[in-house]
């Protein structure tokens, strides 16, 4: 690819604070070579192509660093069920839940689970995502975790971070957890590693899923075979989710809305990142992770949708960020930082990804709306044009 010249951009400052006009950036094989005023290009680059950006406001685009975008059937069923007082471990002990997912999503073709799981990226491509995490975990048998993480390798759009989550529930062949967990370490993770299809391991720790002591073995095998490690955590009571996280310097954990102010402060002195879900917790009709208190500390927040058919079914950011703003007291600085660069530390790609720096993919949006129309309709994201590797994605 030549380099390109990317110029008359108004470029939002790192910190979401403010806006400098008149800057340029120089990429080059899609990656950011040089940043700084437009008058000040050096001449030593052969620019093979330069576009005019007519001062639109430039920022980092989206990343969307936990969904569950690959399964097949539905659950809208249990939407109603839970609407009318039967709660989510009622539905999951019955064997609804997370199981009927698992029961749609063995049964369904590869091709058919391609074609649903590329329809719903498209849908987060349309919103300004350049990376986007999908967790396996509705299968919970080799044959079919596989399935689902090949698939995420023929996506087309985005970046795709692949998570195994084997351990989201005990599949009905296996009564006993540990047993479970040690079938995923011993038989499914090597052939994960073998075959390339995911660096990193989630799990749902969890009363009545998963608890401490066989999650410990589990996660310190995970870590021992070479993967990262993520945790949905202390989402339904304060369990050991968070504490293990810390523990085992997870890259995230995920949910966290039931934590002590110890956990809080352990946080702020941790490299984890504290994913918050508020879509999921509007859903589940339960309490909003601290979000202030954890900012406030010192910690690392980021947002995401949690996008799955039982707790979070929807796509949308821009939910996202208004819950944020509306229910966690976020600042629209704070949330924008949320959805780029600390998604991108809860990925473990913040060398590469998050931020809009030289040595950096130019992954970013351009649009002539302001930062503030963003995070403030529902269901609307303010028109724009997003670049993957300084390639405008028509969507
Ligand atoms: O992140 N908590 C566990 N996993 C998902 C829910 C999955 C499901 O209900 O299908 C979550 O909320
Ligand atoms: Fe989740």
């Amino acid at each position: 690819m030549p380099m390109i010249l990317f110029k008359n951009l108004k470029l939002v400052d790192s910190d979401f604070k403010g806006q400098q006009p008149k800057m340029a950036f120089v990429v080059n094989n899609g990656i950011i070579q040089w940043i700084g005023s437009q008058n000040k290009v050096p001449k030593e680059y052969k620019i093979k192509k330069s576009v005019d950006l007519k001062n639109k406001l430039v920022f980092p685009s989206f990343i969307e660093c936990h969904t569950h975008s690959v399964f097949a059937g539905s659950r809208a069923e249990e939407f109603e069920l839970r609407n009318q007082g039967i709660s989510y471990l009622e539905i999951a002990q019955k064997g609804g839940g997370i199981l009927s997912t698992m029961r749609a999503t063995r049964q369904a073709p590869a091709n058919e689970l391609l074609r649903l799981t590329q329809e719903r990226v498209d849908n987060f491509l349309k919103q300004g995502v350049s990376t986007l995490e999908i967790k396996s975990g509705y299968a919970l048998d080799l044959k079919n975790e596989v399935k689902m993480l090949e698939i995420l390798k023929k996506i087309k759009g985005p970046q795709i971070i692949s998570t195994f989550l084997g351990a989201h529930a005990r599949p009905p062949e296996f009564s006993d957890n540990a047993d479970y967990l040690q079938y995923l370490s011993t038989q499914v993770l090597p052939v994960i590693k073998k075959k390339n299809l995911s660096k990193r391991v989630d799990i749902f720790i969890e009363n009545k899923f998963f608890e401490k002591p066989e999650s410990l073995v589990y996660l310190q095998s995970a870590i021992d075979q070479g993967f990262e490690i993520t945790i949905h955590a202390n989402q339904l009571s304060l369990s050991a989710g968070a504490e293990l996280a810390l523990e085992l310097a997870a890259k995230s954990a995920d949910h966290v809305i039931h934590l002590d102010d110890f956990l809080i402060h352990q946080f702020a002195k941790s490299n984890t990142v504290a994913v918050l879900l508020p879509t999921a917790d509007l859903y589940m009709k339960c309490a909003y992770p601290p979000a202030r208190k954890l900012i406030d500390a010192g910690a690392l927040v980021a947002l995401a949708t949690d996008y799955n058919p039982g707790s979070s079914p929807s796509q949308d950011l821009s939910l996202v960020g208004l819950l944020a703003r509306l229910e966690m007291k976020m600042t629209l600085p704070e949330v924008f930082k949320a959805y780029t660069y600390n998604a991108a530390r809860a990925l473990g790609l913040e060398n590469r990804e998050g931020s809009l720096e030289v040595g950096k993919n130019a992954n970013f949006i351009c649009t002539n709306a302001e930062l503030n129309d963003f995070f403030y309709s529902a269901g609307r994201m303010p028109e724009h044009s997003l670049f993957i590797r300084g390639r405008e994605i028509k969507s």
